[in-house]
């Protein structure tokens, strides 16, 4: 191919290199939103300007940012062991963390497994509902269930069962026997709702539709979001959940919460499993298990679904699946700290004593020019604006850029809607410092 790079780009920093994911490149390469360092509640520009974190970067700084402990912890596990093989070998971090977590899940999700991300821990879960059935002489259970307006990272099987249209419709055929439950969202009968919506929970009942239609032995899993974050903080509807998991207990499928999100404390609770008092059969997690300072991801799984896996001769591997990086000694060391940090800090009951200051502070937007909608739930805030005309996204994407250059808050926008969800140490004053910068932001692209 010819040379057509300009001779800028032969510099060692230039901007070009760099394909930036989920991000309109050349717009952000014509003016770059660049972070140099972060501290608790605030990220630094290069100009040494403070940007408040309204977005825990993204949904996984719960901890808030470089917070010593955590970066002591990573620190001292790079000098002692860097790596040692995931697969036939282990090291004791990796134990003692997949302990801690299993104490922090509901009920008998005692069995944890690694990985690195939550679109790996997404099609980890997929394979295990599917391989689980598979060992159990039920291998004609294939059919995997999403939900639309679900996302669930950017694996294949991620991706097949989500539902955002963009992130499905560039890739071709994606998973087959994948179906769909309807969103949880009506804006003509839940706008402007603090919590849980009241309407709603009937939806859950398309799932015996989908049953009807395909048969049960056909189907493997389900798979939600408690709370469907990245199109919008969509709460569960009341009762939603729990309709969801007596169909699944009616027709032997397996219930998967996808708490890449919702899970360490985002809704007040380690998992949001607790909150609803709704046990799944697998969890995935990521983000927060090590509040974004190494990637890690990993799925919880109940007793019983590790035990089906556990025979055959001893020395044959049991499942099929895994990562260089499952378990990596950094990510533990990084883990370990940080769930001591949220024990000490009581980080999840603070989000849960705050959730009301915050629904309150948020709810004040209502009314501004623009806003459609607002939703909230535990420290998590979804924002609709109305789009402006011909041009879908452009308003947000303008109190993004607003937001971060004038009023130095970091706001997260999805399409249209605006997204917070700050680190769970923010204080009653920054969540109202945050909400005045947004409300300057979108009044300033009204
Ligand atoms: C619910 C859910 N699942 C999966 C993912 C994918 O995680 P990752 O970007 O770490 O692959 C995300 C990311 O936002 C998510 O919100």
């Amino acid at each position: 191919m010819a040379q057509t790079r300009p001779a800028a780009a032969t510099a060692p920093n230039d901007l070009e290199s760099y394909w930036l994911p989920f991000t309109p490149n050349r717009s952000f390469k014509r003016a770059p939103r660049m972070i140099v360092r972060a501290k608790d509640m605030h990220y630094y520009t290069a100009e040494n300007r403070a940007v408040l974190d309204g977005t825990a970067g993204l949904w996984c700084t719960n901890a808030g940012h470089n917070r010593d402990p955590i970066v002591a912890a990573i620190k001292r596990a790079a000098e002692e062991l860097d790596y040692s093989p995931a697969f036939q070998f282990a090291h004791p971090a990796a134990f003692e963390l997949a302990s801690r977590i299993a104490t922090l899940a509901p009920s008998d999700l005692n069995r944890v497994f690694f990985c690195n991300s939550g679109s790996e821990a997404v099609d980890t879960a997929l394979k295990i509902a599917l391989a689980y059935h598979n060992v159990r002489g039920e291998g004609g259970r294939t059919r995997l269930i999403g939900r639309e307006r679900g996302y669930h990272g950017v694996g294949f099987g991620g991706i097949s069962v989500g539902g955002i249209v963009n992130n499905r419709k560039f890739f071709g055929a994606l998973l087959s026997g994948v179906d769909h439950l309807p969103a949880t969202y009506s804006r003509e009968h839940q706008a402007f709702t603090k919590g849980e919506p009241q309407w709603g929970a009937h939806l859950a009942d398309e799932l015996e539709r989908i049953v009807a239609l395909h048969d049960a032995s056909t189907i493997a899993a389900v798979i939600v979001e408690p709370m469907a974050g990245s199109t919008g903080v969509l709460p569960a509807p009341q009762g939603y959940l729990q309709r969801l998991r007596a169909i699944c207990d009616r027709h032997g499928i397996l219930l998967i919460f996808d708490e890449v999100i919702t899970g360490f404390g985002r809704l007040g609770y380690a998992f949001a499993a607790e909150r609803y008092g709704v046990v799944p059969d697998l969890i995935t997690f990521a983000k927060g298990v090590t509040s974004g300072a190494v990637p890690m991801g990993g799925v919880i799984a109940r007793d019983g679904i590790y035990e089906a896996f556990m025979r055959g001769p001893e020395h044959a591997i049991e499942l099929f699946h895994g990562y260089t990086y499952s378990a990596h000694p950094l990510a533990c060391a990084a883990g370990l700290a940080t769930l001591e940090l949220y024990r000490d800090e009581k980080l999840f009951a603070r989000a849960k004593a705050l959730e009301p200051h915050f629904a309150e502070a948020v709810m004040t937007l209502k009314g501004l020019a623009g806003v459609l909608d607002i939703r909230t739930v535990g420290l998590a805030a979804g924002i609709d604006l109305a789009s402006r005309s011909g041009a879908p996204g452009l308003r947000a994407y303008q109190a993004m850029e607003r937001a971060f250059r004038d009023e130095g808050v970091m706001i997260r926008v999805a399409g249209e809607t605006i997204a917070l969800s700050p680190p769970l140490i923010v204080t009653e004053a920054q969540i109202d410092e945050i909400v005045d910068k947004v409300g300057r932001a979108i009044r300033a692209v009204a």
